[in-house]
């Protein structure tokens, strides 16, 4: 336990904890497996937005049943590299799964596979499709639409969501390339992980109900694109946006723009698209992971600017925290985020159980020198 009451939770632990809840509202382990892969390399990867935070609205999207709890994806229609994925409205990992493998054996055929869904669900981190892509040595790409929160350059209403981009490739000796980012100044989860901690946004991230920015996360109702206003060029992140609706929405046939259903609105059904993409490089020039390793590392080695340590390429943030929870035996909460994950399942008697067991567990370890403080 740190100072502030965090704790450190083994990856397993947390894991299990999922497939437990996924469990009490009908999910079959397989799935309730997916899911908690998912949430879990979500904190390990240190997207605390989409990990254990985004728990409860797939529960709740199970209980109210706008999300299926017994039904596969199953494709519509297909080409040797393309083809069309009905979700049958499964939760949006399960749907995401089985489309991103799709995409990987067509590419392994054809060189490339371009796979569309609609009528899904939520997916988390996109990053954990394109990796999937990565760990079969293909490019992986993976988009999806959101609910609105991002609001067009001009305008003072949302109609695009946070439609995150994914694109992750293989180097070499198991490095990669991991490009995972919403189209929004940052994900919205991000806004919600600040009010959770009682802590302000920068400036730049947020609007109020009425359009007008601001730094408190209780107000900030939606988000401005990618780079910000008009004058820091946000126009880039909105037309970014709606290139990932063209992939998702547009192409699929789902609901698309101001369509899609309000954030946590467990009401209606989302009926989301999304796109994954593999692409096999084998189909083209030979020494891809070579080059790639090369133009990484050619930007690693530059000389810091004044005040920093290195320089970065897309994965290595991530690829730094899971060292972190490697070394420290799991990944740290805050103690607000495992309260919110509570407050929120009251139905759910296995929760608070389970993560009282989780608590105690954790602090015999603690107690015993196990986990190290951080
Ligand atoms: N399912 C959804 O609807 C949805 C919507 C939006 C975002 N998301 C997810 O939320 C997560 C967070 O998104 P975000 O945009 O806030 O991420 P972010 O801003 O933290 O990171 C975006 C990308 O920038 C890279 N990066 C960060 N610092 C860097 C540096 N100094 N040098 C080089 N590269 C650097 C990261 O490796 C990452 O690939 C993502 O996993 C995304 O897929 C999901």
């Amino acid at each position: 336990m740190t100072d502030d009451g965090s704790k450190i939770v083994p990856l397993a632990e947390v894991y299990a904890f999922v497939v437990r809840c996924m469990g009490v509202v009908g999910i079959n382990e397989d799935d309730a497996g997916a899911l908690a892969d998912l949430l879990v390399s979500a904190d390990y990867r240190g997207h605390y937005s989409h990990g254990l935070n985004r728990l409860y609205i797939y529960i709740q999207d199970v209980k109210s049943g706008t999300t299926a709890s017994n039904a596969k994806p199953e494709i519509v229609k297909e080409t040797i590299a393309t083809a069309l994925v009905d979700g049958n409205n499964v939760l949006g990992p399960i749907v995401g799964r089985f489309c991103i493998d799709l995409a990987i054996k067509k590419a392994k055929d054809a060189g490339i596979g371009w796979v569309s869904a609609r009528n899904s669900n939520h997916f988390g981190i996109a990053g954990w499709y394109g990796l999937r892509a990565v760990d079969s040595g293909m490019i992986g790409m993976a988009f999806t639409n959101a609910s609105p929160l991002l609001v067009p350059t001009r305008a003072t209403k949302a109609v695009f969501g946070t439609n995150p981009i994914c694109v992750a490739a293989p180097a070499k000796d198991g490095d990669s390339f991991v490009l995972d980012m919403a189209t929004t100044v940052v994900a919205y989860g991000k806004v919600e992980m600040a009010h959770r901690k009682g802590e302000m946004i920068p400036p730049g991230w947020g609007m109020d109900a009425s359009g007008k920015e601001t730094q408190d996360p209780g107000e900030c109702q939606c988000l401005f694109p990618l780079g910000g206003t008009e004058r820091t060029s946000g126009y880039k992140g909105y037309g970014l946006s709606m290139m990932v609706e063209l992939f998702c929405g547009i192409l699929s046939g789902s609901h698309y723009g101001s369509n899609n259903r309000i954030w946590k609105d467990a009401q209606e059904k989302a009926d989301l698209g999304q796109c994954y993409v593999a692409i096999d490089p084998a189909a083209f020039e030979p020494g891809f992971a070579d080059r790639l390793s090369d133009l990484m590392n050619m930007c690693r080695t530059l000389e810091p600017a004044e005040g920093e340590t290195e320089v970065l390429v897309a994965g290595d943030p991530e690829r730094q925290h899971m060292a972190k929870c490697d070394k420290q035996g799991g990944i740290l909460y805050h103690p607000n985020v495992i309260k919110y994950a509570v407050r929120h399942q009251p139905n759910c008697p296995q929760l608070n159980h389970y993560l009282t067991f989780i608590f105690m567990w954790n602090h015999v370890l603690h107690q015993a020198g196990v986990i190290l403080k951080t």
